[in-house]
């Protein structure tokens, strides 16, 4: 199926949910007031692949990103490393609370699909 369509109203704030989504990880995560606040102040002169928050989501509380270390492709473990976001335990990259790289090998931030909220309780992909 080339799009998923996900209740929100199901995922907890401060969690992350895997799905499934062309045969790939999907990540959707609920993010908290401090999370937010912390990746929208990250100045890009930090980062490697340079992506204000603000040009990742479309509403704040959501991040929305594919399931895929941008280095060899394995799957990052949600609310892990040192920047509290993602952490890929294949070869130790750390992305942060917006999915984007901090530290490790892996060159890009989590790619980002398209996706629209139709509606407040939910999100499509693709
Ligand atoms: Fe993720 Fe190498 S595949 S760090």
């Amino acid at each position: 199926m080339s799009k998923i369509e996900i209740k929100l109203s199901d995922i907890p704030e401060g969690k992350n949910m895997t799905f499934k989504w062309r045969g790939k990880p999907l990540f959707v995560r609920h993010r908290t007031e401090k999370e937010i606040a912390t990746e929208a102040a990250v100045s890009l002169t930090e980062l490697r692949d340079p992506q204000h928050d603000k040009d990742r989501v479309i509403s704040p509380s959501w991040v929305i990103v594919l399931g895929v270390c941008t280095h060899l492709g394995c799957v990052p473990i949600a609310n892990a490393g040192e920047y509290g976001g993602y952490y890929c335990p294949c070869h130790g990259s750390h992305y942060d609370a917006s999915g984007r790289i901090r530290k490790g090998p892996a060159p890009l931030n989590l790619e980002v699909p398209y996706y629209e909220f139709p509606d407040d309780n939910t999100v499509i992909v693709g």
